[in-house]
């Protein structure tokens, strides 16, 4: 497994491996990977001929300074568990190698997916996000990069950035791994408390019991179940609840069966913001 944090000498060897026709498969993280990673790392694999992951925490992603200072940074152990895995290359540069000592995000024209939702409490979030990816895009260029759809929000804005910009990368979703009881894996459960770590799974818990309700509820009625299952919940906050149509991430009125909609959440556990969505409409 080769490890790079030069930008140019990951892209010459990268160039170099395509002309001798090798396909490359992407997975951006941000490190303090876990198995989710680790099953992108699978897939990649099987539909490309070289796996690279990258590791980088992105600054411009973060609207609070204390989230990016707290994000967790394991690079030696992810070298470690990536060296076990058919992951070929990795990039992990440093923030310097990424942006010039003033620069700040890209703005771009995500049509109005980057509003809704996590747009509405990560201002500039989605547009930091574009900002490292179309960077990312351009050094490592990979035919396929491969996103988890815990955040899906952000699959979908990364689908309409690659139009933009439009760099030659396949987008590629994959289904959301879980921890045995249901908590949707992320870097950031590492950190919660024992406490915290305990009550999470009730997120999935309650988004399995939304599922079952959309036969004779509304969006509206679902969502005010919802808001009162966490107002009696005694550790878990809940940011926002929203039932919205995937392609347009705009919360719909009513279940019809044209298009199709997931159940959105986000909840503080203590001081860690977690999230997860459930597909309502199969
Ligand atoms: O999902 C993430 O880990 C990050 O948002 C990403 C895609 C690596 C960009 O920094």
């Amino acid at each position: 497994m080769k490890v790079f944090a030069v930008k140019e000498l990951a892209n010459l060897h990268i160039q170099n491996l395509k002309k001798s026709g090798n396909r490359i498969g992407l997975i951006p993280t941000m490190g303090a990977l876990h198995q989710g990673h680790i099953s992108l790392i699978e897939r990649a694999k099987e539909e490309n001929d070289v796996v690279v992951v990258s590791i980088f925490v992105n600054p411009t992603q973060f609207n609070n300074p204390e989230d990016l200072q707290k994000y967790p940074r394991t690079l030696e152990a992810d070298l470690e568990k990536l060296s076990a895995t058919d992951c070929d290359l990795v990039f992990a540069p440093q923030a310097e190698e990424m942006y010039q000592a003033d620069e700040t995000a890209e703005l771009f024209d995500f049509a109005g997916l980057d509003k809704e939702m996590e747009g509405k409490f990560r201002d500039n979030h989605f547009n930091g996000v574009g900002t490292i990816l179309k960077k990312l895009f351009s050094v490592l260029i990979p035919n396929n990069a491969y996103f988890g759809e815990k955040d899906f929000q952000q699959l979908q804005i990364v689908k309409k950035l690659v139009n933009i910009t439009q760099q030659p990368v396949n987008i590629v979703g994959c289904p959301i791994h879980r921890e045995a009881d249901g908590l949707a894996m992320s870097s950031r459960n590492m950190r919660l408390t024992t406490e915290h770590r305990a009550s999470a799974p009730f997120i999935y818990q309650t988004l399995l019991a939304a599922q079952k309700k959309v036969t004779n509820h509304t969006p509206k009625e679902i969502e005010q179940w919802v808001v009162e299952k966490f107002n009696k919940h005694n550790n878990l906050v809940l940011e926002y609840f929203s039932i919205a149509d995937e392609a347009t991430l705009k919360p719909i009125d009513n279940f019809n069966n044209s298009s199709k909609y997931r159940a959105f959440i986000a909840v503080f556990a203590g001081e860690i913001r977690l999230i997860d969505n459930l597909e309502l409409s199969n």
